[in-house]
């Protein structure tokens, strides 16, 4: 089986104020499909930029990468239809109701009114939304609004779904929520889910395995078990004993990538 994803040397720099920002600097990866990757890394250490590439919404600077069986660069637009994606920042307009959105972003991916009618029934019992279809996105907790996100990334059923950050900022309860809903796309429908997060108790529980990365470059990558043995010390360590020791940094410091002079 052909892997979900795999890159080589992926390369990101951003020109910001006549410096150079090496953003990522040469990532290489693989995730097996209906593998849930937790792509894990200090902020600013490269994980949307990573997540931007992927989902083809940035040109790498140089690199390649393959997902779900379609080559990044060369056809960009066989990996779209392939991938669903979920922004760090979400992308709902508040104005409009459930169902608008979902309906709109099925007829975006050229269902006919009948079959976006249809999805959006599909979808909203899927991603416990159903009593909430009449309701103006605003009116959303934010919890609710993160299972609107990510129905509307499913709309294609895609086979890759990539989350950045998909739980920031909900209670532990949706938090919960949000882990089984992860799994049941897994198990249900053989998803390959890439997730990044800060809550490391989060990416114990629910990634098969674990890349770290940092100031652009993958650290260190393994199950939490192996991470915990290897940089933890023991496999008793916490994932946050690892996490430090591989970054120098706690997972939630805020840090930004000082720009390199040219
Ligand atoms: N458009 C841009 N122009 C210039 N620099 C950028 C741009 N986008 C990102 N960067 C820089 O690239 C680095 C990586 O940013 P990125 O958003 O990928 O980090 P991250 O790992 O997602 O961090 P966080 O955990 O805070 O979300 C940071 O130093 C950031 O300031
Ligand atoms: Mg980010």
């Amino acid at each position: 089986m052909p892997a979900a994803i795999h890159t080589a040397g992926l390369t990101r720099t951003f020109r910001a104020q006549n410096r150079t920002v090496e953003a990522v600097r040469g990532i290489d990866l693989t995730v097996e499909q209906g593998e849930i990757l937790g792509f894990l890394g200090p902020n600013g250490a490269g994980k949307t930029t990573t997540l931007r590439m992927l989902t083809t919404l940035l040109a790498p600077t140089s690199g390649t990468a393959t997902v779900a069986g379609h080559d990044l660069i060369a056809d960009p637009r066989g990996v779209r239809k392939r991938i669903g994606y979920v922004a760090q920042t979400g992308g709902v307009d508040p104005a409009v109701s459930v169902r608008e959105e979902l309906t709109t972003q099925a007829r975006l991916y050229r269902l006919t009114k009948a079959q976006a009618a249809r999805r959006t029934e599909e979808l909203a019992h899927d991603l416990d939304l159903a009593g909430l279809l009449e309701r103006p996105c605003r009116a959303l907790s934010g919890g609710q609004r993160r299972r609107l996100d990510i129905a509307m990334a499913l709309t294609h059923e895609p086979s890759v779904l990539f989350l950045d950050e998909p739980t920031t900022g909900l209670d532990p309860g949706s938090r919960a929520d949000l882990w089984q809903l992860v799994r049941r796309l897994r198990e249900q429908r053989g998803m390959t889910v890439f997730l990044t997060t800060h809550y490391l108790d989060e990416a114990d529980a629910l990634a098969d395995r674990l890349v770290v990365v940092d100031e652009g470059r993958v650290a260190a990558q393994g199950t939490s078990a192996q991470l915990k043995k290897e940089y933890g010390g023991s496999v008793r360590a916490s994932l946050q004993d690892a996490f430090i020791a591989l970054t120098g940094r706690e997972a939630r410091r805020e840090t930004e990538r000082a720009p390199v002079a040219v």
